[in-house]
């Protein structure tokens, strides 16, 4: 197996492109969001996403063993589009096996017919800063949601990040090393997210673990908390990539919603998320949740 195509022609999905290698012959990809992530991030997002009802698929780069088929066994299982290589049609995945992670820019331009037909486009710094700037900059130019979220986090983050994020999307720690201040509480967060916004994003959302997250969106000076119902916590392991997962959710499936709003249901779900054991062991599907958050 070595590179692959890609086509998913249906107009309601989310391709997650888990790795950083995209085919050199890829057709294009239509759908709702499109996330560029490596590793557990982009792949937890996906999952929540796709339990709460969108349409998925799946852009993989597997290693060419046992592991590599139980990791897409898993997003079928999620009932996430996964097809494997030159499986051209609908519901197609592209699964490319090698192990470069480095996601280049001829690739990159390959996934712009995806990129720009999709409603939302999610981005983590798991693949290079750079190759993420790029993709951001394909889905700003053709006027894609950007939701960006700096984990892992680096220090010197590149200003076009801000930018470029239509969404800014961190924990208190990112936010943290991002500002230079301490994010511990509600107070703090707001001093943060004014300071990011101020380096140039749509909206900023620092979410703060049991005390929910705070919201702030451009041109407003005064952010709003948006508190999480109290549960009792058995463990937040991927409690940031459910509520991003949701978020894309949301954001692509109601575009009138107010930020806010979006980030009350996406908090409901990742403090579902909190009450089981593990990361996508613990992500809620849409029959688990009230018919309010719909
Ligand atoms: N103990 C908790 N109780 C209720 N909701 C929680 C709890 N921990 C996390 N959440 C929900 O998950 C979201 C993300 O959690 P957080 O811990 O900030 O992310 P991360 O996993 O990136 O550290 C929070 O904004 C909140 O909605
Ligand atoms: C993948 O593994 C199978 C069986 O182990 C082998 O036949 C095949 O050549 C491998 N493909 C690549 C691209 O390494
Ligand atoms: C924020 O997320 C990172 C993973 O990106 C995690 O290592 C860190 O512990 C989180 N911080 C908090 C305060 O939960």
């Amino acid at each position: 197996m070595s590179c692959c195509v890609a086509s998913v022609l249906t107009e309601d999905f989310i391709a997650v492109i888990q790795s950083a290698r995209l085919p050199k012959e890829g057709e294009t990809i239509h759908g709702h969001n499109f996330f560029i992530g490596f590793g557990g991030k982009g792949a937890n997002q996906c999952v929540q996403a796709a339990r709460l009802g969108a349409k998925t698929a799946m852009v993989a780069k597997v290693g060419n063993d046992s592991f590599g088929d139980s990791y897409i066994q898993n997003f079928k299982d999620n009932g996430i589009r996964a097809c494997g290589c030159l499986h051209a049609g609908e519901n197609a995945i592209v699964i490319v096996a090698g192990a470069n992670m480095m996601l280049n820019k001829e690739e990159l331009q390959d996934a712009l017919a995806a990129i720009t037909s999709a409603k939302v486009l999610v981005c983590q710094l798991e693949i290079s800063p750079q190759m993420s700037l790029r993709a951001l900059r394909m889905a700003q130019e053709n006027k894609v949601t950007t939701i960006f979220n700096p984990a892992p986090a680096i220090p010197d983050l590149d200003p076009d990040f801000y930018r470029l994020s239509d969404v800014f999307c961190c924990n208190e720690s990112e936010a943290e090393l991002l500002t230079g201040s301490s994010v511990n509480n509600v107070e703090e967060a707001r001093c943060a997210s004014r300071e990011l916004l101020r380096r140039g994003c749509g909206a900023v959302i620092i979410t703060l673990g049991a005390q929910g997250c705070v919201v702030l969106e451009a041109p407003e000076s005064t952010s709003k908390h948006v508190p999480t119902t109290p549960v009792s916590a058995v463990d937040t392991t991927g409690a940031g990539d459910s509520f991003i997962g949701a978020l894309a959710y949301y954001v692509a499936h109601y575009p009138a919603m107010r930020l806010e709003e979006v980030a009350r249901r996406a908090g409901q779900v990742a403090a579902v998320s909190v009450q089981s054991m593990g990361a996508q062991s613990s992500y809620p599907h849409k029959r688990d949740l009230g018919a309010e958050l719909f």
